[in-house]
């Protein structure tokens, strides 16, 4: 059988999915073909999640050609350890992260960074999750996944205790449906989180479910076994709806669990166009790059004029394009809105074809020792 190879190739301008060959198998490469396989024998796209679909077009050869416009973490040999409070305004306040997640193959980036992931973002969520568990030593996460939109006026959380996995994708090959991210939730958490939105006007339940791979994809990259999360994961679901104002409000209904050392995520991605991906194989879709500059120029504001800013650029023909369906962008503002008076700081960002990979922190790493 031959392999097909991203690498191999030297066919740049290739549109389709056929890719050069090469002898030495390797795992990632198998879950391409396979999943190209599923794909090609399947009579409903409806079988597969955005993840997959997204993982399926970044096989395409040359897909990973975009240049890295800003990446302080990885310049940094000691970025770590680099302190990050710049003024006297020290907020005790535990920062807020927003992550872009990939596809469900991003997990394998350092093996194979050319099948559906970015080795970049990779690597900084790894450094992240260290500055999490050495630095920000939070009690517990509360995190958003693009992949949970409850309704459109009821947040729903999760209560559940022991909270399985959600393999939400379809057509890998079975060892991806085996990964395991050993996790714990909350029902004192997830009281807590119920609460604050009761308390802001938020309809909101609780619910039993596990984390789905938005969640628990990029969690296994920051904290793999060598750096495990030790603290209960509580996931909250989005609105199910595009109202920039409304996903604001969730967030700003959690900050002050950040004075409890609460730490708060978000999960999607700063550009996640899935349909134009082919079309933009080998370069970057104009759209990309200027969105992914509109969400970082956003981001450095704060307050109401970075509400005012992130409730704008959402009706953009640009975000349009970035973002045909919202959801990937939404929790840029949930973390927006829960970090409201701390700017968020890019720490990474890379766009390919027609996705965005921007990396945030908002506020500053607590100093250790202190
Ligand atoms: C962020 O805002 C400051 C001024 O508040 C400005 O100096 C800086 O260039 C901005 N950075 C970006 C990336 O827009
Ligand atoms: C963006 O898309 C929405 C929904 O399709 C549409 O109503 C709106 O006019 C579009 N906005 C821009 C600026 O293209």
């Amino acid at each position: 059988m031959s392999i097909p190879s991203a690498k191999a190739t030297s066919d740049n301008n290739s549109n389709t999915l056929a890719l050069p060959q090469r002898t030495e198998p390797n795992r990632l490469t198998s879950v391409i073909v396979a999943s190209i396989v599923v794909c090609a024998i399947s009579v409903s796209f409806a079988l597969f999640s955005r993840g997959s679909i997204a993982s399926l077009f970044r096989t395409a050869p040359s897909i990973v050609s975009a240049t890295v416009v800003s990446s302080p973490l990885n310049t940094a040999a000691t970025s770590v350890a680099t302190p990050v409070m710049t003024d006297s305004k020290f907020s005790d306040r535990t920062p807020v992260y927003f992550f872009s997640h990939g596809g469900p193959t991003f997990m394998y980036s350092d093996k194979d960074q050319e099948n559906g992931g970015d080795l970049g973002a990779f690597n900084t969520l790894r450094r992240i999750g260290k500055e999490i568990t050495e630095k920000v030593k939070p009690k517990a996460v509360v995190v958003f996944s693009a992949h949970w939109q409850s309704s459109r006026d009821t947040i729903e959380v999760n209560t559940a205790e022991k909270t399985d996995l959600i393999y939400d994708f379809y057509g890998f090959p079975s060892f991806m449906y085996e990964e395991k991210f050993p996790n714990v939730g909350s029902i004192h958490v997830a009281s807590k989180v119920i609460e604050r939105l009761q308390a802001a006007g938020i309809k909101a339940k609780g619910v039993k479910r596990g984390l789905d791979h938005g969640v628990w994809v990029p969690f296994k990259v920051a904290f793999p076994d060598s750096n495990a999360l030790k603290v209960p994961v509580v996931q909250v679901s989005l609105f199910k709806t595009e109202d920039p104002n409304q996903h604001i409000a969730l967030g700003k209904a959690l900050a002050s669990l950040r004075d409890e050392n609460i730490l708060i995520i978000g999960s999607g991605m700063t550009v996640h166009n899935l349909r134009e991906m082919g079309h933009y194989w080998g370069s970057v879709a104009p759209y990309a790059k200027k969105f992914d500059d509109m969400v970082e120029k956003a981001l450095n504001g704060t307050g109401e004029d970075r509400e005012k800013a992130l409730a704008s650029i959402i009706r953009t023909p640009e975000a349009n394009k970035s973002h045909p369906t919202k959801e990937h962008l939404l929790p840029v503002y949930i973390a927006a809105g829960a970090a409201y008076n701390e700017k968020g700081d890019l720490l990474y960002t890379n766009q390919i074809s027609s996705l965005g990979w921007g990396e945030y922190r908002f506020g500053a790493v607590p100093v250790t020792g202190t």
